[in-house]
């Protein structure tokens, strides 16, 4: 399982939430996984104790670099990791960049990644069934596979899942740089990483995965369309019968409200009283003041995906009424500037917090009410179903995943199934209209709780989806060709030599 990073050692956003908590679910089956990741700058401190177990030389444009290998265990011996250590790489203060933006070398540093990942198979003596990769950062593993390591007949060679999280980041970099993915020229074409001039990742993951999904049914379709699929829709069509949609499921340990360390009180469906303390903590700990009136929460990435710019538009008129709402988000300097001036112009009403920080993420869907989220494209979305989990009723757009897991109340027509508050256009008068009638609804206390005690019963654990994944897997054995000819004699599948 390849993955640029995975909770509980690096996180930037849903990525690390699913790799992490998938390959725990995996392990838990009874398979055998390893975790490969780049070993970040202050691993050395965190959760996970990486030891050094190889090194070795990786080829790196017209060179070659020498790289660590450290492993260590998920807690709970949950899995090993694996980590690839090259310091002039990953020895820096973020995972992608710093506040100058995207580090420039991006391609050096994933290219160097992936080679090093399917190396360390070799040289950890472990032929892997399949190689799991996740969105653009890892994606040259697999390109990899089917050209550099096509006829490395020292392994059975791995077959390829290749997860899209995400279309909007697609890993282009300028031509001049194709050597650095130490790929012949004769992949650089429209039928390999070649995009409209630039080199793409996700594309060359794309086209050399022997199966390819996403993180929701609805996203898996939409992405074949010109709205969604930012320019690859055509690639993903001719693909489409290898393209699956699995729903992301949500860390149960992580994120329960139940046994949640982060939050003041703990609470459950059956005794729903600590959630008001989790509403009383929050509003001290954001500074506004104990009224007793519906609280609204968002956390979020700071990105037009997210539908902010929909939110700005829509505050003002919200504030007006006798409502709260806490925000906790990072990234886009304008959105920032914007949250920023709203909480200076309704102080006691809307309180922000900028950066990034997990335990208030966690007080924030125990504390809320409703969660808000008019994302404009979501692949899956993982904090709704956290609100589900945690009493806090979901209001979201109806794309990708959100229209996947979030049952529409509509007044009047099976209200009894609804589980939140849905809207299909990307409006601001439409985002405040259903806001308006979710504050509605939240007025009669037995609907509320009503909706409360569904979405708390709903079950978006990994158990089913980390299933959905094990089938993906045995099809990608069963129903694509061998990239190269078996050779279990001298590399056993699966086994260590
Ligand atoms: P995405 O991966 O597109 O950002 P998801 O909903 O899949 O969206 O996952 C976002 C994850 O990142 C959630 O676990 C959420 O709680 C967390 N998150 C997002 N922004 C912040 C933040 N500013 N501080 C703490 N956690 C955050
Ligand atoms: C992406 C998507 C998000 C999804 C997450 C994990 O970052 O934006 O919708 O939940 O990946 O799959």
């Amino acid at each position: 399982m390849l993955a640029s990073e995975a909770v509980p050692l690096a996180k930037t956003g849903g990525l690390a939430d699913v790799v992490g908590a998938l390959a725990v679910e995996l392990t838990r089956l009874g398979h055998e996984v390893r975790l490969v990741l780049p070993r970040y700058r202050g691993l050395e401190d965190g959760p996970v104790a990486l030891r050094e177990t190889h090194r070795f030389r990786v080829p790196l444009r017209h060179d070659h670099v020498e790289v660590a290998l450290e492993t260590g265990t998920l807690k709970g011996d949950k899995g090993p990791v694996v980590c690839v250590r090259y310091d002039p790489f990953f020895d820096r203060p973020g995972l992608y960049g710093d506040a100058a933006g995207d580090y420039p070398d991006n391609l050096d540093r994933f290219a160097l990644f992936c080679r090093a990942a399917i190396e360390a198979c070799k040289e950890l003596g472990w032929a892997p069934d399949i190689v799991h990769a996740h969105d653009w950062q890892t994606a040259l593993a697999i390109v990899y596979l089917k050209t550099l390591y096509q006829s490395d007949t020292t392994w059975t060679a791995p077959r390829t899942l290749f997860t899209i999280h995400n279309m909007g980041y697609q890993g282009l970099f300028p031509p001049a740089e194709y050597p650095a993915t130490g790929l012949p020229a004769a992949d650089f074409t429209a039928g390999g990483l070649e995009f409209y001039g630039q080199i793409n990742l996700l594309k060359g993951g794309m086209i050399y995965a022997d199966l390819l999904n996403t993180v929701s049914p609805t996203y898996a379709k939409e992405i074949q369309t010109p709205e969604y699929g930012y320019r690859l829709e055509g690639v993903l069509q001719t693909r489409k019968d290898r393209l699956f949609g699995i729903i992301n499921g949500i860390d149960y340990d992580v994120w329960n409200p139940t046994t949640d360390a982060h939050i003041s009180a703990n609470y459950s469906q059956k005794d729903m009283s600590g959630k008001k303390t989790c509403k009383t903590a929050l509003r001290r700990e954001l500074k506004l003041p104990q009224r007793d009136v519906p609280l609204l929460g968002m956390v979020s990435r700071l990105a037009l995906q997210k539908g902010i710019d929909l939110l700005v538009d829509t505050l003002p008129k919200l504030l007006a009424l006798d409502v709260q709402m806490v925000m906790l988000g990072s990234g886009d300097a304008l959105y920032q500037a914007e949250l920023t001036n709203l909480s200076e112009r309704f102080v006691g009403k809307f309180a922000v917090r900028l950066g990034f920080d997990d335990g208030l993420a966690h007080r924030i869907e125990a504390g809320a009410d409703m969660f808000v989220m008019p994302s404009r494209y979501e692949p899956c979305g993982l904090n709704q179903l956290y609100s589900l989990r945690y009493g806090t009723i979901p209001v979201v757009r109806k794309t990708g995943g959100l229209a996947d897991t979030v049952v529409p109340y509509l007044p009047g027509h099976a209200v009894e199934k609804a589980t939140g508050f849905v809207f299909e256009d990307a409006h601001p008068e439409v985002l405040l209209s259903t806001l308006y009638l979710a504050l509605q609804v939240y007025r009669d206390k037995t609907e509320w709780a009503d909706l409360i005690k569904r979405g708390m019963k709903q079950d978006f654990s990994w158990k089913r989806s980390a299933k959905e994944y094990v089938a993906l897997y045995e099809r990608a054995l069963v129903e694509t060709k061998p990239a190269a000819p078996p050779d279990r004699d001298t590399f056993p599948r699966g086994r260590f030599r």
